[in-house]
């Protein structure tokens, strides 16, 4: 019994610090949106700005409502067969060797990213995998980002949620998780008592 308490403290202690990894590849990168910079990229993103994101489809949420930049998109065929599983959950993007933290998460569908073999290394419009970004956010994960209109990445997405959905369970409130951290201080306290 006792081997099998620190072994859960143990599982505790590294779940704190490395999340379990539910999806990962190598791809593109591309931008779709921008609730900040409307006018981005040469563009004019109001009328994508208005689509409803596919984590949130059935009681309808926009862009705007959720009025951030950090909404990424993925394979749109992932993200469909297990949105619970996918919806909200954090997302780190590496970009020429650097990977970004930058408080992303999964929120909608991504077509170009479902089309293709899943190992494709060559752009292609129609399908490649990866994920779809705001213009703000692609441009911190590559300077040439509207320029060149794609970049190379990899990914992973952990399972962490940081925003949630109302997405199986419709009259679930949506919002960003609040970040808490609650020290442990009571199995500290027991685990001295037991020496
Ligand atoms: C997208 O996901 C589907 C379902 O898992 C998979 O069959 C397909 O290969 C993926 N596409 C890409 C480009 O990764």
């Amino acid at each position: 019994m006792k081997t099998q308490m620190l072994s859960s403290v143990g599982l505790f202690a590294a779940s704190a610090v490395a999340q379990a990894v539910l999806n990962s590849g190598n791809g593109f990168g591309t931008l779709y949106y921008d609730v900040v910079d409307v006018n981005g990229c040469q563009d004019d993103f109001s009328n994508q700005n208005l689509g409803f994101v596919e984590c949130n489809f059935f009681t309808g949420l926009s862009l705007d409502q959720m009025n951030t930049d950090n909404v990424v998109a993925m394979n749109h065929t992932l993200l469909a067969g297990d949105l619970a599983k996918y919806c909200g959950k954090k997302v780190i993007v590496t970009t020429n060797g650097v990977a970004h933290d930058l408080d992303l998460f999964i929120g909608d569908g991504c077509a170009r990213c479902a089309g293709g073999p899943s190992t494709n290394t060559v752009w292609n419009p129609d399908g490649a995998p990866g994920l779809d970004f705001s213009f703000t956010v692609a441009q911190q994960l590559n300077s040439n980002a509207c320029f060149n209109g794609h970049f190379d990445l990899s990914w992973e997405i952990l399972d962490e949620t940081v925003y949630n959905f109302d997405t199986n369970a419709p009259g679930q409130p949506t919002g960003p998780v609040n970040q808490r951290r609650s020290a442990n201080k009571r199995s500290e306290r027991d685990s001295r008592r037991r020496l």
